[in-house]
């Protein structure tokens, strides 16, 4: 179910015939009443709580550095005003975010944009109020294993929404399971354990590096226990989350040292469900899910009572959904 609670504009970028190829400096002509700066790269119409702008093909579109702020503005569905603060790449397929002020009379906050691309660079886009409840509109107890690729469509719709661990580094999670995640993190700080981010989304390519340098360190037969085939790895959806410990001061994120960890995990484990995730690959199932025990991998399914089913009968997200092979 889509929580969205203030849907308020639709955004349509297309290509406009005028200017073409990726020199990113052309213009396009203006035809907003609002619009009216040479150095923009893109025009604006306003209708009815919503923006059409038009953009020249490859134009790179710098919202934030070479379109005056104010031609940006247009009205909300309650009448608030929206300006669009940072820049889109019209050449990326996907779902970008970039930010826009909401400068109401009632209030004043940041609301995120989502574009999406499709077909031949027109963009569509639904503005959110960052308060309201998100909800992905994608399946959050996607199977992706040895046999189930990651949906086609997948990347192209997910949320990421990125973070940074204490040592650092940052890491790009889905928008739910990454506030989810935040709220473990800290339950398990009050309690003296303390989880962190150590690998979450990754791509195709990564993937395939992470396979071709653990079978050099690790030896082929190890990796195939560990590590998935690109494109059949759970890390592509952005719903899966590797933790490392940090204990006594000390990172520990070796498999082997996790697996030692027995009851610092047995309580971590023990959270997960509140929070909408189980533990994916579970001692004793390899049959099942086709990996090792990894006490450190969480998946987010969004539901905490299907996680707490799923948790307390010791049963994969296979046996759950009926997909043994
Ligand atoms: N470690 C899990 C199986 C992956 O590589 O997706
Ligand atoms: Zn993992």
């Amino acid at each position: 179910m889509k929580k969205k609670l203030f849907i308020l504009a639709a955004v349509c970028m297309a290509l406009s015939m005028v200017g073409c190829g990726n020199d990113s400096s052309k213009e396009v002509t203006t035809s907003s009443a609002q619009s009216s700066s040479s150095a923009s790269v893109i025009s604006v119409n306003t209708s009815s709580g919503g923006m059409i702008a038009y953009a020249a093909e490859g134009a790179e579109i710098k919202f934030d550095e070479d379109f005056p702020t104010q031609s940006l503005q247009f009205p909300g569905t309650d009448g608030a005003k929206f300006v669009l603060e940072a820049k889109v790449n019209p050449e990326k397929e996907g779902v970008q975010f970039i930010k826009w002020k909401k400068d109401g009379s009632d209030y004043s906050t940041d609301a995120k944009i989502t574009i999406t691309v499709s077909g031949n660079a027109e963009y569509y886009a639904v503005i959110e109020d960052p308060n309201a409840e998100f909800e992905g509109s994608y399946d959050y107890l996607v199977l992706v294993n040895k046999t189930h690729k990651l949906p086609d469509d997948w990347e192209q719709n997910v949320v990421l929404e990125e973070a940074t661990n204490r040592y650092g580094e940052k890491y790009k999670v889905e928008r739910k399971a990454l506030e989810q995640f935040l709220k473990l993190q800290k339950e398990l700080a009050d309690e003296g354990i303390y989880i962190e981010l150590d690998s979450t989304t990754r791509s195709v390519a990564e993937q395939q590096k992470l396979w071709d340098d653990w079978t050099v360190e690790k030896g082929e037969d190890y990796v195939k226990k560990y590590v998935a085939v690109p494109g059949y790895s759970e890390h592509h959806t952005g719903l899966a989350i590797d933790v490392c410990l940090d204990k006594d001061g000390k990172r520990i994120d070796d498999n082997d040292d996790m697996i030692a960890e027995k009851e610092i995990f047995a309580k971590v484990h023990e959270k997960l469900a509140k929070y909408g995730f189980i533990l994916r690959y579970l001692e004793g199932k390899d049959a099942e899910t086709g990996y090792s025990y990894e006490p450190w991998h969480f998946r987010y399914i969004n539901d905490p009572d299907k996680a707490k089913e799923i948790m307390d009968k010791g049963i994969t997200l296979e046996e759950y959904l009926g997909a043994l092979n």
